[in-house]
């Protein structure tokens, strides 16, 4: 099984909530659509990590979902903290798989061997984010049925990472019990949020964070200066799942 990751598109249409987004967004998602469409073999979904859209207006996910239209497979997606529950469930929850029902944007796929649970880690009007009881029970819940092999997405990464800046924005509830609900079986977790690839390994399990084509940052480990975007090549990261179990990560470089 081969998932596409992508994270913070950040589409905008009218207006940029984040002032560093790239103003021509909608042409840069556009190409990774076709990238994708294009990929021999093509993965049998794209998972989107957050932050799908900057500012989030029902119009901004109208024209998302125009854009993810071509896309030849599934499409899976959790919210980030620049999005907003309602619109991006009125506006794009026809282009989405899986989306549960509730006040929550979780989401659930199951393909081959492979169950995919999307955690929706938003706080409204909050950059950090949080996993509720509710949430929780809800993942506790799906996670009776999962596959063996189990994907877990959400936005904020669910670990310290270290460095000030991340760190600020973190996960602030929930992490205690989604590490015991997870338990020492290993899972993959897909995260966005920090605008940044990185991969690391929490508990048994391992996190792979996907960049932005929006905009990213360049930090080294204990950097405490104020982010600034830097002008890095683009690339997203596509997970190989095997049927072993096993898992190869391939970086998709795509210039714009
Ligand atoms: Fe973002």
């Amino acid at each position: 099984m081969l998932i596409a990751h992508l994270s913070d598109l950040h589409l905008f249409t009218e207006r940029a909530e984040t002032g560093e987004t790239r103003a021509d967004i909608a042409r840069v998602i556009a190409a990774l659509v076709a990238d994708i469409n294009a990929l021999d073999p093509r993965p049998d979904i794209v998972v989107i990590s957050g932050d799908l859209a900057d500012g989030g207006t029902p119009e901004d996910y109208r024209c998302l979902a125009a854009l993810l239209a071509p896309l030849a497979m599934p499409v899976m997606a959790v919210p980030g903290n620049h999005d907003r529950r309602c619109a991006m469930r009125e506006g794009l929850a026809h282009r989405l798989s899986g989306l549960a029902e509730g006040a929550f944007l979780n989401a659930r796929v199951d393909m081959a061997e492979v169950t995919l649970l999307g955690l929706d880690t938003v706080i409204p009007a909050s950059p950090v984010g949080a996993l509720c009881s509710e949430r929780l029970d809800w993942l506790a819940q799906e996670l009776r049925s999962a596959a063996a092999s189990t994907v877990i997405v959400m936005h904020h990464p669910p670990v310290i990472t270290g460095n000030p800046h991340w760190d600020t924005y973190s996960l602030i509830e929930g992490r205690e019990r989604l590490g015991q609900l997870l338990g020492k079986t290993p899972r993959r977790i897909l995260c966005g949020h920090i605008h940044q690839p990185f991969h690391t390994q929490w508990g048994a399990h391992y996190v792979s964070v996907a960049g932005s084509p929006a905009f990213e940052y360049h930090l080294s480990p204990g950097s405490h200066a104020t982010a600034q975007p830097a002008p890095v090549p683009f690339s997203y990261p596509l997970h190989h799942i095997r049927p072993t179990g096993d898992v190869l990560v391939y970086r998709r470089h795509v210039r714009f």
